[in-house]
């Protein structure tokens, strides 16, 4: 049995874990980076990166089917999902590779194999036993179902299968209208398709400010996607033409495919975690908020800790675990400041706290909400996008958070996070001039009006 000694043994290579080992390989650590599948993990072969490219070409089909709104005479001639795919793949392929190489040029060891925690210190692939100062546990999630809903992949879907479809469905039910539904409800409809979403609570992208929830479902319906709001799933059944979806009420649907986006589960089960001393808390692995288990040598980072299932969380907590050991001083985390996106049309963006959150956390007096509508802006109107900038911040005090709809919000949430982060008041962020005419702007003005100095805004 082969044995091989270094600083870090990580195992799994995805966000959290290939982050966590560039920057262990830059402070000097030797690493062994270990994951069953390609480099790179959910977020670059089977989420972010695919989905968003899936997106992209969505929003070039609205583009052309819409362009007369714009005086430009076009027209769509249909989705070629083949191309579309390849176009996809294109751009992973390209990622992976550059990501191949940033592990490869920091002397990082990637072994491809699969692992099973054998001590404390050690992690077993085939005959070879790694064994490390430290081990990171980063083995990500993956998609759950619901008891009874068996995903065969060909008519019932997780979003791994949907990444695969060679064809654009007539019609789909999207069960679960959190990010991963939403999502894709937003590409199957750019595609033509006709949509369902169905979701148990009262609201579409239930974690996010209510004001949110509603500009979404109000944006969706304007596009034709059908909602299904408070409706629990029931059951399915295959026809002929598909699937018969029936919810607990009673009403069924039927579509040709249904996707299920109920959330995604921690993968913890038998990789040896328990047995070496780690403690599992619904699957997933319980840490500090140093990310460290209560096993000395054992950390863990990304979707297999209780933490948002983001990958830019996962490179944060990488990253941390990686100069903590590495005997930097570090800080924990504050999970409410980091910026959360869905990318669906219209995008929704938030960092902070909702104002259900904040009048919980301050009370209700305490706290004061403005609304700037994306009607006053003069990039939205170029770009013809409906929504809104909600801030919430303390009265007399920092804005603790920002909640927007629109197309392209999710790259006005830099400047947000900041503005939560640093703790900045209204009256310190009117005071600096956005570029004119941009989306950001809106973010500009929704601080000068709770600043008491609205410009382009209705009393
Ligand atoms: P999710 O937890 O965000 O949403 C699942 C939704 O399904 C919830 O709204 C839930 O109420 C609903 N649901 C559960 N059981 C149901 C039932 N029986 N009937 C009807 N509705 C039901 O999980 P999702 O969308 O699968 O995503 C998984 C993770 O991946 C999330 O943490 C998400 O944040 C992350 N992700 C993030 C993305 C981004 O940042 N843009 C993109 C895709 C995923």
């Amino acid at each position: 049995m082969a044995e091989t000694d270094v600083d870090l043994v990580i195992l799994g290579g995805g966000s959290g874990g290939y982050a966590c080992a560039l920057r262990a390989a830059e402070l000097g650590m030797s690493v062994v980076l270990i994951d069953k599948d390609k480099l790179g993990g959910t977020c670059l072969h089977r989420g972010c990166i695919p989905t968003k490219a899936l997106l992209h070409a969505g929003e070039v089909a609205d583009l052309a089917r819409e362009s007369e709104q714009f005086g430009v005479r076009a027209s769509l001639e249909g989705i070629d999902a083949p191309a579309v795919r390849k176009y996809q793949e294109g751009v992973v392929s390209r990622l992976y590779k550059g990501l191949a190489g940033l592990v490869k040029g920091r002397g990082i060891q990637f072994v491809e194999g699969e692992g099973r925690l054998a001590s404390p210190t050690s992690v077993q692939v085939g005959d070879t036993t790694f064994t490390g100062k430290h081990v990171v546990l980063a083995t990500g999630s993956l998609p759950r179902t619901l008891p009874g809903l068996e995903v065969d992949g060909s008519r019932v879907l997780f979003s791994d299968h949907a990444l695969q479809l060679d064809r654009v469905p007539a019609s789909v039910v999207v069960l679960g209208g959190g990010v991963i539904g939403v999502e894709f409800a937003s590409i199957w409809r750019s595609f033509g398709a006709e949509v369902t979403v169905v979701e148990a609570l009262p609201h579409l992208v239930p974690l996010e400010d209510e004001a949110s929830s509603k500009l979404l479902e109000r944006a969706f319906r304007r596009r034709g996607i059908k909602q299904e709001l408070g409706a629990r799933f029931g059951g399915v059944e295959h026809t002929d033409g598909g699937v018969r979806v029936s919810l607990e009420s009673g009403k069924t649907i039927d579509a040709e495919l249904l996707l299920v986006a109920v959330g995604r589960g921690p993968v913890s089960a038998d990789l040896g975690y328990e047995e070496a001393g780690v403690t599992l808390d619904r699957g997933f692995v319980k840490v500090d908020e140093y990310c460290q288990t209560p096993v000395p040598t054992i950390s863990a980072v990304g979707d297999l800790i209780a933490s948002p299932q983001l990958a830019h969380v996962g490179f944060g907590e990488g990253i941390l675990v990686a100069e903590r050991l590495a005997g930097l001083s570090v800080v924990p985390i504050d999970y409410a400041g980091v910026p959360r996106v869905t990318y669906s049309d219209p995008e929704v963006a938030s960092v902070g706290l909702t104002e259900a959150q904040a009048a919980e956390k301050h009370g209700a007096d305490a706290i004061k909400t403005l609304t700037y509508d994306l009607a006053g802006n003069g990039k939205s109107q170029i770009l013809k996008t409906a929504g809104a900038v909600k801030l919430v911040a303390l009265q007399d005090g920092p804005v603790v958070g920002v909640h927007m709809v629109g197309s392209r919000v999710g790259e006005l949430l830099a400047e947000a996070q900041l503005i939560y982060n640093w703790e900045a008041l209204p009256a310190e962020v009117a005071q600096l001039i956005h570029a004119h005419p941009t989306q950001s702007e809106a973010v500009g003005e929704a601080h000068l009006a709770l600043a008491g100095k609205p410009l382009h805004a209705h009393g």
